[in-house]
């Protein structure tokens, strides 16, 4: 049997990428074009400047996926494209680049959610097992996704304001840390430790999330303490928000595995790079008799090696989009 070789395209927020999978699980090409320094300065993503970057480098970032994996067009099977959810400029150039490619090469054209990706990245490291339950954390999102097999997505709990990572950006602005503010607050917390009082928004009887509490109270703890002229430790603060945010999304994973009767946890988004969250999650599932499995930090962040693993298993179950596939930047699940 020939190798299925999947060209998957990633443009919804500040990452330009191109991957190349073979047979959906093996990495021949993955080229990222970060634009995190053009934002930076901004304290956030643009999604104006996102769009143009997307422009200038998505030509070349295909070119480069080509070149690494030593393949041309006429040997890739389908090209997988993220349509959603994300910045509608950003996702635009991604699904446009993709629809002309699939033109131009007679090629079929695989629709692929954002978040399936991100889930998929496990499938780069592991075999699936269902039914499996996926903690999806990034910058953008904060879900529980139950899955039953393959291509099957049921959303049992998410974020009812901000997703972790965004949370995450925002602590990190009010203590004066460069964007994206994750790894920062993340450093820091291990320097310092839990030992101011913060609220841990469990939402009781439910899997759903939300951050933007939490947040509050961390910006009014360091604006209080401004105002009465006293110094509060950036660490502990670091570590006590960390604390509060890795409690609830760890018991809230281990609640629903009970629940849902899973065998494997993944984890997936840029906050899975958080050591805090990893560790505790280790700590979880130790006992248990679930597979946890966490991706390499360059697998949890967007790239598009996870869109090509995604598309490689939605190709083989029959989706396709003809060239009339647009962006949807709200796009469910
Ligand atoms: O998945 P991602 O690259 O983009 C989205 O789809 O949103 O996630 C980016 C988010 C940012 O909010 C960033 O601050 C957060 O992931 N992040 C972290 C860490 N590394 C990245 N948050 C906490 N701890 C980290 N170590
Ligand atoms: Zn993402």
């Amino acid at each position: 049997k020939k190798d299925l070789l999947i060209l998957g395209i990633e443009t919804s927020c500040d990452e330009t990428a191109a991957a190349i999978t073979k047979n959906g699980r093996e990495i021949i090409a993955n080229v990222v074009a970060s634009q995190i320094e053009s934002h930076k300065r901004f304290g956030g993503v643009v999604p104006e400047i996102a769009s143009r970057h997307h422009v200038e480098q998505i030509t070349i970032v295909i070119e480069a996926a080509l070149k690494q994996a030593n393949v041309t067009m006429s040997e890739i099977d389908a090209i997988a494209v993220t349509e959603g959810p994300g910045l509608v400029g950003a996702l635009l150039i991604g699904v446009n680049a993709a629809k002309a490619l699939a033109f131009a090469h007679q090629k079929p054209l695989v629709p692929v959610h954002h978040i399936a990706g991100h889930i998929y990245a496990n499938r780069l490291v592991t075999e699936l097992q269902f039914p499996l339950l996926a903690l999806v954390v990034s910058g953008g999102h904060t879900e529980l996704v139950y899955m039953k097999e393959h291509g099957h997505f049921e959303v049992i709990g998410e974020t009812r304001d901000d997703a972790a990572g965004e949370a995450y950006d925002k602590v990190a602005r009010v203590l004066n840390m460069p964007y994206p503010g994750g790894p920062h607050i993340d450093r820091l917390a291990h320097e310092g430790s839990p030992v101011i009082d913060l609220p841990r928004p469990w939402l009781e009887g439910s899997y759903d999330f939300s951050f933007s509490g939490l947040k509050s109270a961390v910006i009014n703890t360091v604006h209080n303490a401004e105002q009465r002229g006293e110094a509060i430790a950036p660490e502990d603060l670091a570590a006590s928000f960390q604390a509060s945010v890795v409690d609830v999304l760890v018991k809230k994973t281990v609640d629903a595995v009970a629940e849902y009767g899973v065998k494997q946890v993944l984890v997936a988004g840029g906050v899975a790079a958080n050591k805090g969250l990893r560790s505790a999650l280790e700590e979880a599932f130790s006992g248990l008799d679930v597979e946890l499995v966490i991706p390499p930090l360059s697998f949890c962040t967007d790239n598009a090696a996870m869109i090509a693993a995604a598309g490689s298993v939605m190709f083989e179950k029959g989706v396709r989009a003809d060239l009339s596939l647009n962006a949807i930047p709200g796009l469910e699940i």
